[in-house]
């Protein structure tokens, strides 16, 4: 059964960063986002679980589970490649390259790919973030990295990045996953296109018809398998209305025999979670009840807030983040940034 419109795009993806201090600064001082909650790992309860979204009603949040413990993260197979925000033209992601600077952040030069211009980054932890814009006329890739940064005082309207464009996990076979997304969330397969970052690779975009590609799986054809630590993505999240379209989601799945967690809940939305073909966490999470269940939209992600379950064991968990902070200070700001990802680095991951 085809449930067309079912998912309406990206609800959050979330990462691993090695602390919450850094995080924060970063996520808020840099690219101007709001922490909108934070909270626990309800799966990990000593480790903090961080939101950060522009605006917390839009949805698209990118979260962060603290684990200061972990190596750092590898690509590969089950471990994505990049997530990108979108912007409204090529002048605001040359203020964001200005911006950026200004702050010590390295990013790309601009390039351009599938008529759509980008620049590329890299937060403390090593997460590569992508910037991007399909506001463009037809712009040759020589022309647009050319274009300079332009000196940006000050985070305007237009540089913000109130939504996710694309995620981007790593397949063997990217049709085969297209496929299964289309037959368990009643996705569609909107393009296949070469990778002009990979010799012989593909991108295959995946989405609905407002977001077309809102996944944008890379083919990597000998790709190793990648592993979760700091400055990786741990999971990709995509939103449904509510409970009952989550539960058609969840009987498709049963149906076609797909390992699930079943519903979870998390008390600001509900949460299935189901590995695509490679072994990439998916999540399919509802809009409902929302960051505002339990605290006002003034003070959203201002103090340590725990679902009901788990308030009685606050002052426990409250000591455990406290020793753990004390044996992971806050470095700020960070004496170097991981170097600006080359677009090409997608081709060192498919080499087994
Ligand atoms: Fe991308
Ligand atoms: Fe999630």
């Amino acid at each position: 059964m085809t449930d067309e419109g079912l998912i309406f795009g990206l609800h959050h993806v979330t990462l691993v960063t090695s602390n919450e201090q850094l995080n924060r600064k970063f996520y808020t001082e840099v690219l101007g986002l709001k922490r909108v909650k934070l909270s626990v790992n309800q799966d990990d309860v000593y480790h903090r679980h961080l939101f950060y979204a522009d605006d917390p009603q839009k949805g698209n949040a990118i979260t962060f589970f603290e684990w200061p413990e972990l190596p750092n993260g590898m690509i590969g197979l089950g471990s994505p490649h990049h997530l990108s925000y979108e912007v409204d033209s090529v002048d605001a992601l040359l203020r964001w390259r200005g911006w950026l600077s200004s702050k010590g952040v390295p990013s790309s030069d601009l390039v351009a790919r599938d008529e759509r211009v980008s620049t590329y980054l890299r937060d403390p932890d090593g997460v590569i973030v992508e910037i991007t814009t399909d506001n463009v006329e037809k712009l040759s890739d020589g022309y647009v990295s050319s274009l300079k940064a332009e000196p940006a005082p000050a985070l305007s309207p237009d540089m913000k990045l109130s939504s996710f464009n694309h995620a981007s996990p790593l397949s063997r076979d990217p049709e085969t996953t297209a496929r299964f997304l289309e037959k368990v969330l009643g996705l569609k397969r909107s393009y296949s296109r070469p990778n002009v970052d990979q010799e012989g690779g593909s991108v295959v975009g995946v989405g609905n018809d407002t977001r077309p590609d809102f996944l944008r799986y890379l083919s990597a054809k000998n790709a190793r398998r990648g592993y979760v630590g700091i400055g990786n993505i741990h999971h990709i999240a995509m939103g449904v209305a509510g409970d009952e379209e989550q539960l058609r989601v969840l009987r498709t799945l049963e149906h076609r025999g797909v390992r699930n967690s079943g519903v979870i809940d998390r008390f600001w939305f509900h949460s299935l979670y189901f590995r695509d073909p490679d072994g990439n966490l998916l999540e399919v999470a509802t809009k409902t009840p929302g960051y505002t269940v339990d605290e006002p939209s003034e003070t959203l992600g201002s103090r340590l807030v725990l679902p009901t379950w788990l308030e009685p064991r606050r002052s426990e968990i409250q000591n455990a983040l406290d020793k753990e902070d004390r044996s992971n200070p806050l470095r700020w700001p960070p004496s170097s940034y991981p170097p600006v990802p080359d677009p090409a680095e997608q081709t060192m991951v498919a080499i087994a």
